[in-house]
């Protein structure tokens, strides 16, 4: 009789079933980061190889902070380890992944039309209280969720490469996105031990939007033989206190990574031309096929 008085101690939108769709590079990182701020999450793909890889991820990961965490306390590391993955379900199937979740992360491939497909019949199957958000970098929030009726409880939620490491989390807010999702949101972002900052709609969001013409713009100077491209990379690493140069940020963020985002937004002609002219060292190297750090060979040999 009592319980439904009780019930309303539980604020409606308080999240704690997670469903991750990817188990890339990126869902791996947020199903962890997840699970080890204590909520039950399950991660799906549409592949058992492909959520092996994720869970070679996680444990890996998992593995380096724990003998960071706890040197020399072998039974402490072992627990955390086990704590965390006791809160990780898989699943290969899409729609049942996402049975009794409160919030749904996509971490797919970038592609529009795949991101839609899946969050249409997510909309028709999940629960009806249950919020949307995509991890694109590149791709517009509104168009992902305009194939679902509940645009009120969607949002983008961007994750920063390595995620363990990256402090910052994204959130995007579509013109519909309700004040409740927001603070949902922001909610489960903090209990990430992440900090998050607020983005409209717009390409690039806030980080890609100063960082991507900037790399370029380090391109647009080597080529011309303005400078080295190691002089470059020393100049703002010592001069500008950052942690990389942008070339060697270029090929940690893989160049593939970075042509396909300048060439979405030339398309998209949102942003001025100048910004966004191609760059012909950069088109070149992917053609060749080296895409920086993850193929061995970018700007620099690994
Ligand atoms: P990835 O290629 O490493 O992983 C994508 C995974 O999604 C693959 O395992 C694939 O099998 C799976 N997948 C494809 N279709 C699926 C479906 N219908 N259902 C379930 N799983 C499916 O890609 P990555 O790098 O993790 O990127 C994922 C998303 O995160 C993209 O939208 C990307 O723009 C975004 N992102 C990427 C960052 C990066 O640095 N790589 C940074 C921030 C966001």
């Amino acid at each position: 009789l009592l319980s439904h008085n009780f019930s309303t101690t539980t604020p409606n939108n308080s999240i704690q079933n997670i469903t991750v769709y990817g188990s890339g590079l990126m869902g791996a990182g947020i199903v962890q980061v997840a699970a080890q701020n204590g909520f039950k999450v399950t991660m799906v793909d549409i592949e058992q190889k492909f959520i092996d890889r994720g869970k070679e991820i996680i444990n890996a990961s998992l593995k380096r902070i724990a003998k960071k965490q706890h040197k020399d306390d072998e039974n402490a590391q072992k627990s955390f380890i086990e704590s965390t993955l006791s809160n990780i379900k898989t699943n290969t199937d899409s729609l049942k992944g996402a049975e009794n979740s409160d919030l749904i992360i996509e971490a797919i491939v970038e592609n529009l039309q795949t991101k839609q497909n899946l969050f249409k019949k997510l909309d028709e199957s999940a629960n009806s209280n249950a919020i949307f958000a995509s991890n694109t970098s590149s791709l517009p929030i509104s168009e992902i969720s305009k194939v679902t009726k509940r645009q009120d409880k969607f949002a983008g939620l961007h994750f920063f490469n390595p995620v363990p490491q990256m402090k910052l989390v994204e959130i995007i807010k579509i013109n519909q996105t309700s004040e409740d999702t927001y603070q949902s949101l922001i909610e489960v972002t903090k209990k990430m031990q992440k900090t998050p900052v607020t983005c409209k709609d717009t390409p690039g969001f806030i980080v890609n939007r100063l960082l991507v013409p900037y790399l370029l713009e380090a391109m647009r100077l080597a080529e011309r033989g303005d400078a080295s491209i190691e002089d470059v990379d020393t100049a703002m690493k010592l001069g500008a206190g950052m942690p990389m140069g942008p070339f060697e940020l270029s090929d940690f963020v893989g160049l593939d990574t970075l042509k396909s985002i300048v060439d979405g937004w030339r398309k998209d002609g949102k942003i001025d031309a100048g910004l966004v002219a191609s760059v012909k060292k950069l088109d070149n190297l992917v053609k060749d096929g080296k895409l920086g750090r993850k193929s061995g060979e970018g700007f620099y040999t690994y």
